[in-house]
């Protein structure tokens, strides 16, 4: 495309190893999905990611159908944005391989997700587990993306992206875009309703809403949401003082659009135990449109596949292109066919 009308590239993608939260909708997706008519968006499922860590196979492609169902019910049009598989576009693993040997082992020994997982994951410290930043720098570079919009965990692999980008761009010219991430402010994210001071996340069940979960599930959750301890016991934003209430007061605001201000004279002389249920509820109704709609297309597997299919079709367009380029780039010879 004409560079001068070329639309900036957003791309993101999600690891299919759990069920979406309330913090993947809140914190990146629902916001994905506003960008559309802006931006050239490319969001995938990274099940090739998901790999590096042992999975059951009948769940992980089960969770990877789930993923898309639920990217277009939380808003994502299939018709706006490329929405794919990752390891449907085989350029991605391709890309990751040459890239591997332009990341230094030193930088990989670096990443703290690498350390965090290998602790986790103490019986199967794998290669793929290691050189994971390679295959995500690929992803990221293989569309030319500007914008890489990422939770805060993610900064550093976007970090190192840039600079193997930079690097390879040294040595041979410009051939990738170098991107920004784009991460959201700290007070827009969610964090666990069970431990206030880290982000929601499914290994803490209890603490997580799944954006597929019923009702009443959700509703115990909010009901069993940690408060402060303080002894006012008023609903106030301040997220040193109180984060318990300030997360919950977040999240209220993300679903209803009413400002904390708002928030705090709506429940001035109610206790935690008004204001709790309340947040439940309206989590409850923001998130069943988004059940029901995802159930209903993943009634419709024909539907998910063209879905999947175009999208692969499309990205595999874009991605064809810049391994192209790089193979003549790095020196090999030219594919006959
Ligand atoms: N590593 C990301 C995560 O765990 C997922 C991911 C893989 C990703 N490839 C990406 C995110 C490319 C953005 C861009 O959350």
């Amino acid at each position: 495309m004409d560079n001068e009308i070329r639309k900036k590239v957003m791309l993101s993608g999600i690891q299919p190893s759990g069920d979406l939260h309330l913090g993947n909708y809140l914190g990146a997706v629902k916001n994905w999905g506003e960008r559309a008519d802006e931006f050239d968006c490319y969001y995938f499922m990274a099940d090739l990611h998901t790999l590096t860590v042992r999975q059951n196979p009948a769940e992980l492609r089960r969770r990877t159908l789930e993923q898309l169902a639920q990217y277009i019910a939380c808003g994502l049009e299939p018709e706006k944005n490329t929405l794919f598989v990752q390891s449907h576009v085989h350029e991605h693993a391709e890309l990751g391989w040459i890239l591997n040997c332009y990341t230094m082992f030193g930088e990989l020994s670096r990443m703290t997700q690498f350390k965090d997982k290998s602790a986790k994951n103490a019986d199967n410290i794998n290669g793929g587990l290691f050189t994971y930043p390679s295959l995500m720098a690929a992803d990221i570079l293989l569309y030319q993306a500007d914008f890489v919009p990422v939770g805060e965990d993610q900064r550093q692999h976007c970090e190192l992206t840039r600079d193997v980008a930079i690097r390879f761009n040294n040595i041979y010219g410009d051939v990738f875009r170098v991107p920004e991430p784009y991460i959201p402010k700290a007070g827009a994210r969610v964090m666990g309703l069970g431990n206030p001071v880290s982000k929601m996340s499914k290994s803490d069940p209890n603490g997580c809403v799944f954006l597929m979960e019923k009702p009443e599930d959700i509703a115990r959750k909010f009901k069993r949401a940690v408060t402060d301890s303080d002894t006012e016991h008023c609903v106030r934003y301040d997220r040193e003082a109180k984060p318990g209430v300030a997360n919950l007061m977040n999240i209220y605001s993300a679903v209803t659009g009413k400002t904390f201000e708002e928030i705090e004279k709506e429940f001035d002389g109610c206790g935690y135990g008004v204001f709790k249920p309340a947040v439940g509820d309206a989590v409850i109704e923001t998130l069943r449109p988004i059940r029901e709609e995802a159930s209903r297309l993943l009634a419709d597997k024909a539907y998910l596949q063209q879905v999947y299919t175009d999208g692969a079709e499309k990205a595999s367009h874009i991605a064809r292109k810049t391994l192209r380029k790089v193979y003549k780039k790095v020196g090999l010879v030219e594919k006959p066919f």
